[in-house]
């Protein structure tokens, strides 16, 4: 049996799950491993270099699977949109579809790679009825940049996604399940998406990622970087800690971060004024940070909850950080 590797390079860490290609994508392996160049997508010469070397020594050591590599793109290097068009045939939109990311993705023509996918068509072209199609736009320039690090290896990707819809397909979310808010969480940005009807209706980047707060706590309490990470794992928005001193420094950085949620979900209202974001669903390796769910549930007055990527495998399930693997989890489940 073949198996499927995926592959998530964050800020702070890289994540690799391989799993076999089954029904029920039994896990192989799972390896979560700092990220020494601290970035995502080398930008010289010489960090292509030394990502080719860091990814090469992964595979070695760990005797990683090449025959089906999966990457997740991160969020800030796509843009995308749903947009509202007439009913058209596949034939027509395939053709349309160029003209009308022209409009709304901001990226020039020359290098642009377009991914599209119908979210919703009625049956018939009827009267007026118009069709959801979500258009996914990236920089080729920056895409192959990444896919460079791959090729230097004689790994060709099968797929390339924005790592929201890894995620998403991950939560194995339902249409008939609430109107939701995904928060991914990393070192380096927080992203934002909202399914209602079991369907993507929007999403953002936003660049306030957990690496900010470590550097906030480091000023504070004139630490190092790594004695920062442990502070802020070990107590978290805890105020019973150091005399609440460190909920004071984490305090605004969790208030920005509920302020995006809330605007998220006064634009979605304004959108659908008979919806309302009923929950919240938290991923990434921030995202287990003691006290988050509850301050951010207490003050926006909605459920928030952990995703749970690993509910419906079975296999060698890591023994913890089980919210770093969400976007790689839902890179194994895609059928390709
Ligand atoms: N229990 C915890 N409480 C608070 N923060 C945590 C906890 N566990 C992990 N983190 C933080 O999560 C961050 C790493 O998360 P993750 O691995 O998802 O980031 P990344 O994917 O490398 O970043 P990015 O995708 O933004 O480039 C680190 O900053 C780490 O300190
Ligand atoms: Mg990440």
């Amino acid at each position: 049996m073949s198996s499927i590797t995926a592959l998530d390079i964050g800020s702070h860490s890289i994540k690799i799950i391989v799993a076999k290609n089954n029904k029920q994508r039994t896990i192989e392996k799972a390896l979560e491993v700092k990220n020494p160049l601290a970035s995502v997508i080398p930008q010289s010469g010489q960090e292509l270099a030394q990502f080719t070397e860091l990814l090469a020594n992964l595979f070695h050591d760990y005797k990683i699977e090449q025959s089906d590599v999966r990457l997740s793109l991160p969020e800030s290097l796509v843009t995308c949109k749903v947009i509202d068009v007439p009913y058209l045939t596949d034939a027509e939109l395939a053709s349309a579809v160029g003209w009308q990311a022209e409009q709304v993705i901001p990226i020039p023509k020359n290098d642009l790679t377009l991914q599209y996918q119908v979210l919703n068509k009625p049956a018939k072209n009827q009267g007026n009825a118009t069709m959801k199609v979500l258009l996914v736009g990236a920089k080729k320039s920056l895409i192959d940049r990444l896919n460079n690090v791959l090729l230097e290896l004689g790994i060709e990707a099968s797929l390339l996604e924005t790592q929201l819809f890894s995620l998403i397909r991950s939560l194995d979310i339902r249409s008939d399940d609430p109107e939701s808010i995904i928060l991914q969480m990393g070192a380096s940005s927080s992203d934002i998406a909202v399914i209602s009807n079991g369907m993507f209706e929007f999403s953002f980047s936003a660049k306030n990622g957990s690496q900010l707060l470590n550097a906030a706590i480091a000023q504070s309490f004139n630490l190092d970087n790594q004695q920062a990470e442990e502070y802020k794992i070990n107590y978290g928005l805890d105020q019973t800690q150091l005399e609440g001193k460190l909920f004071q420094v984490v305090k605004p950085m969790v208030d920005n971060l509920t302020l995006d949620l809330q605007k998220t979900m006064r634009f979605f209202n304004q959108n659908h004024p008979s919806q309302k974001i009923k929950r919240i669903v938290t991923s990434g390796g921030p995202a287990a940070m003691k006290g988050l769910n509850e301050y951010i549930s207490q003050n926006l007055g909605v459920e928030v909850v952990n995703g749970a990527p690993f509910s419906n495998v079975k296999g060698q399930i890591p023994q913890s950080n089980h919210l770093s693997f969400g976007v790689c989890m839902g890179l194994i489940a895609r059928e390709l």
